[in-house]
C-alpha cells in the first residue's frame, strides 16, 4: 500500500475532552485543525507522554474526525504508564502529538465487513464514516464494557461477539460471522493478532479480499528506527529482506501481504 505524506512534526495541541467510556476505555476529543483535515481513515497519530522518563510516543488510532474538520477523537485503552497518563488529562490540559502517521485503508465501496477487537475497534468507526456502501460490523470485546457498538449503529449492522458470552455472541468475531450468515465483498479488520490471523484465513477460504491494520509495538513511529516490522511474503525495496515497517508501510496491509 501507498505510504500518505506525513507531517513528521511534533506540536502541542489543547483536549476539548477526555471521558470514560468503560472501566479502562477513555475517549480523547483533541483540537488540530490540520491533523484533523489531512488524516485517513486507519492512520494513528503519536502522543508524548509530559514525563520525561517516558521518551517513546505512544500510537494511537484516530477513531473520528468532526464533521467541521477541526478535532479528531482519540479512543484508547489504558494499559501501562502512558496511557494512565493521558487517562488524568483534563479538558483544556495540552499533549504533545505528531501527526497524522501510517497509510490509512483504501476505500473501496463494496458490500462490506469491518471485524475490530479491543483497542482495534477505533479506526473502523472513521472508516465506517467514509464509506458510501451496505456495512456489517463485527465487534469483539471480552465481555459486556462494549465501547464504540452505539457509534457503529449509524452506518450498519452491528454484531457483537463477546468472549464471556454476556452480549451478543459467545465466542470471537469469526464465531459471529458464521453464527450470522454475514457476507461481504470486502473485510477491513483491526485487532490482536491471533484475531487478524483467523480473519485472514477466513477472507482467503471465502475469496473476500481484506484489508488489516497490525498493531505492532512501536518506538520511533516514523519509520527511522526499524522497531516495528512485520514479516512479509515479498521482499521490501526498502530493506531488501521479506520485512515492512507497521508504521510507515503499514498499519494497514492486504492480508496476503503479511505473515501473521
Ligand atoms: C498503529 C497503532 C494504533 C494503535 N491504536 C490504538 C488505539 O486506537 N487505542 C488503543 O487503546 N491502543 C492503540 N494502540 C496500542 C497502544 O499504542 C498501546 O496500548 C500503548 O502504546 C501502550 O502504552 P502504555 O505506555 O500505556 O503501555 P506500556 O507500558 O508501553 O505497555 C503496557 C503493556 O501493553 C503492551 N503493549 C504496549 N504497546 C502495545 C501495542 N502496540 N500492541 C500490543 N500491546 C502493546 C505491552 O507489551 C505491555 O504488556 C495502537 C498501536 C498501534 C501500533
Ligand atoms: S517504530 Fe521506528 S520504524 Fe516503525
Amino acid at each position: 500500500m501507498d505510504s500518505n505524506k506525513i507531517i513528521a512534526k511534533k506540536k502541542v495541541v489543547t483536549i476539548i475532552e477526555n471521558t470514560k467510556l468503560s472501566d479502562d476505555v477513555f475517549s480523547m476529543w483533541i483540537e488540530d485543525d490540520e491533523i484533523a483535515s489531512l488524516v485517513k481513515a486507519g492512520q494513528f497519530v503519536s502522543l508524548f507522554c509530559n514525563d520525561p522518563t517516558y521518551m517513546l510516543p505512544r500510537p494511537i488510532s484516530v477513531c473520528e474526525v468532526s464533521d467541521d474538520k477541526k478535532k479528531i477523537r482519540l479512543v484508547y485503552k489504558v494499559l501501562g504508564k502512558g496511557t494512565k497518563e493521558f487517562s488524568l488529562l483534563k479538558e483544556n490540559d495540552t499533549i504533545a502529538i505528531m501527526g497524522p502517521l501510517g497509510n490509512g485503508f483504501i476505500l473501496e465501496n463494496k458490500k462490506t465487513i469491518l471485524i475490530g477487537g479491543g483497542v482495534g475497534i477505533p479506526p473502523l468507526l472513521e472508516l465506517a464514516r467514509n464509506l458510501d456502501t451496505e456495512i456489517l460490523v463485527v465487534l469483539g470485546y471480552r465481555d459486556n464494557q462494549t465501547f464504540l457498538a452505539d457509534d457503529f449503529k449509524k452506518y450498519g449492522k452491528v454484531y457483537i461477539a463477546t468472549e464471556d458470552g454476556s452480549v451478543g455472541n459467545k465466542g470471537n468475531v469469526i464465531d459471529a460471522i458464521k453464527n450470522n450468515n454475514i457476507t461481504g465483498d470486502i473485510i477491513y479488520s483491526c485487532g490482536p493478532s491471533p484475531m487478524l490471523r483467523a480473519v485472514k484465513e477466513y477472507g482467503k477460504s471465502n475469496n473476500i479480499p481484506t484489508q488489516i491494520s497490525l498493531e505492532e509495538r512501536m518506538a520511533c513511529g516514523v519509520g527511522a528506527c526499524i522497531g516495528c516490522v512485520c514479516k512479509t511474503n515479498e521482499v521490501d525495496k526498502h530493506s531488501n529482506v521479506k520485512n515492512k515497517r507497521v508504521c510507515k508501510d503499514g498499519p494497514v496491509f492486504w492480508a496476503e501481504e503479511v505473515s501473521l
